[in-house]
């Protein structure tokens, strides 16, 4: 049997009679992968401790290796691994030998692409068939702006994504085109090899950990609100990355699963130790909390007095009563991850809940939309999808059924977490998904229901 025909593992979970217990979600994928990038730009040594160990940290693991960097892997507790990185610095990257495979990450290509895009080198950015349906011309066009010569499918709008670099590379004035923290971080690193300022007019704000982390490596970005809201950011050209350690928080949107499972059953109380509380990734904590849900939180660390790191706490979720809410498009850009499993909890709740421009979840991993309305409709939920928004009728029982994952992490162990209270079986297609970004996640579910 080739791999092609080999049967995909599925989850089967049937519904737990309480939820107990202690979790340290995996580290934060989103500063894993920056921590690693931003290495391979830093000349000299860094290390990352609790770096995320799912299969898309992973990719970029490789990719900063490919691109000359000497990176070693050296173990660390469950679910996170500890890198050793020796690189040569941004004017040191060579040009690889093969295509660059960013496998399922989204964040890796994006982000890979500013760094590629400023160096005199030719490099091929690829991936698995779901990061072949991802749209890049959102960050092919700038880079062309800016002087790269750019090539991708789809007369230029799909990967893979064909790069000759220009050093150095022309600074823009770029209003980012959709709210994306990846957009935005690609152009912010393309912008460290140009001349000249490079500002970025971001009209809804997204999650700033490039901000945070190239201000810890001594590169003065500037952050101020933009005329007619949202923010502007401006970064000059040629300024040196310097090599730092990074001690990565649990990821917050790991922790989701967890906080979304102990407001929805009866008899919950789990306790989440150390996650990042940045306030552009923490919106689902609050967003569930206006739903009346009981999340404890104490703090278990700040950024220090420059403003350097992240705010992390430990969390503590129990059974609640949820009833629902209206998002605005400006909630869904702040809990873009969370949206599959806000919504398995509106379903849950009493009451309506509208959420309103959620459209880019159709350009995640999946077409997020249509597989959550899918998965939780033969869950027993109304669900309504008009355009861009979403409408959940909540207070319907679950019933076990199952459930289609598209190959997506985050759909997986949302359908995961409705078994834990849906009554009967719950089956989770492709069950595997998970390790994109949680590879322990099954084994702390049977746990913590124990
Ligand atoms: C990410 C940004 C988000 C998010 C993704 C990680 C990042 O994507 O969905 O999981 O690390 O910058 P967009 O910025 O494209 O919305």
């Amino acid at each position: 049997m080739t791999a092609a025909e080999s049967p995909r593992p599925v989850a089967r979970i049937r519904p737990a009679a309480h939820l107990r217990g202690e979790i340290r979600p995996p580290g934060d994928k989103s500063i894993s992968h920056r921590a690693l990038l931003l290495a391979l730009l830093a000349s000299g040594e860094s290390r990352i401790e609790g770096a995320g160990d799912g299969r898309d940290v992973r990719a970029t693991a490789d990719l900063v290796a490919a691109l000359g960097a000497t990176v070693e892997r050296l173990g660390g507790a469950e679910g996170a691994a500890t890198y050793r990185v020796v690189s040569p610095g941004a004017g040191g990257i060579t040009e690889p030998a093969g295509v660059l495979d960013c496998r399922n990450s989204g964040t890796t290509l994006r982000l890979s692409a500013g760094i590629v895009a400023g160096r005199p080198i030719f490099a091929v950015l690829d991936g698995d068939d779901s990061l072949r349906r991802r749209p890049i011309a959102r960050v092919a066009r700038p880079l062309a702006e800016m002087g790269a010569t750019v090539a991708a499918r789809a007369g230029g709008t799909l990967p893979p994504l064909a790069i000759t670099g220009r050093t150095p590379l022309r600074a823009i004035d770029f209003v980012v085109p959709v709210p994306s923290a990846q957009v935005k971080s690609c152009v912010l690193l393309a912008g460290l090899g140009a001349d000249g300022t490079t500002r970025l007019r971001e009209p809804v704000a997204t999650r700033d950990h490039t901000e945070r982390m190239l201000r810890a490596r001594g590169v003065a970005v500037s952050t101020s609100p933009g005329e007619g809201g949202g923010l502007v950011h401006a970064l000059a050209g040629g300024q040196a990355v310097q090599p730092r350690d990074e001690l990565v928080p649990g990821d917050v949107s790991g922790a989701a699963f967890w906080l979304v499972a102990a407001a929805i059953h009866p008899d919950a109380e789990l306790v989440l130790r150390d996650v990042g509380t940045n306030p552009t990734r923490r919106a689902i904590i609050d967003l569930l909390r206006r739903m009346g849900a009981d999340i404890e939180e104490r703090p278990s660390g700040e950024p220090d007095a420059a403003g350097v790191g992240e705010p992390r706490a430990d969390l503590i979720a129990r059974s609640a009563a949820l009833r629902g809410i209206e998002l605005t498009p400006e909630e869904v850009a702040a809990a873009i991850d969370e949206i599959p499993l806000l919504c398995l909890a509106a379903a849950v709740a009493t009451g309506r809940t509208r959420i309103r421009g959620a459209g880019e979840l159709r350009h995640k991993e999946s077409d997020r939309v249509a597989g959550i309305a899918a998965g939780l409709a033969a869950l027993g939920a109304r669900v309504r999808v008009e355009g861009e928004d979403i409408e959940i009728e909540g207070g319907r029982a679950l019933r076990g059924a199952v459930t289609e994952t598209h190959d997506d992490h985050r759909l997986a162990m949302t359908f995961a977490v409705a078994g834990l209270i849906a009554r009967g079986e719950t089956t989770v297609r492709d069950a595997d998904a998970a390790s994109v970004s949680y590879p322990g996640f099954y084994a702390e579910l049977e746990r913590v229901r124990a």
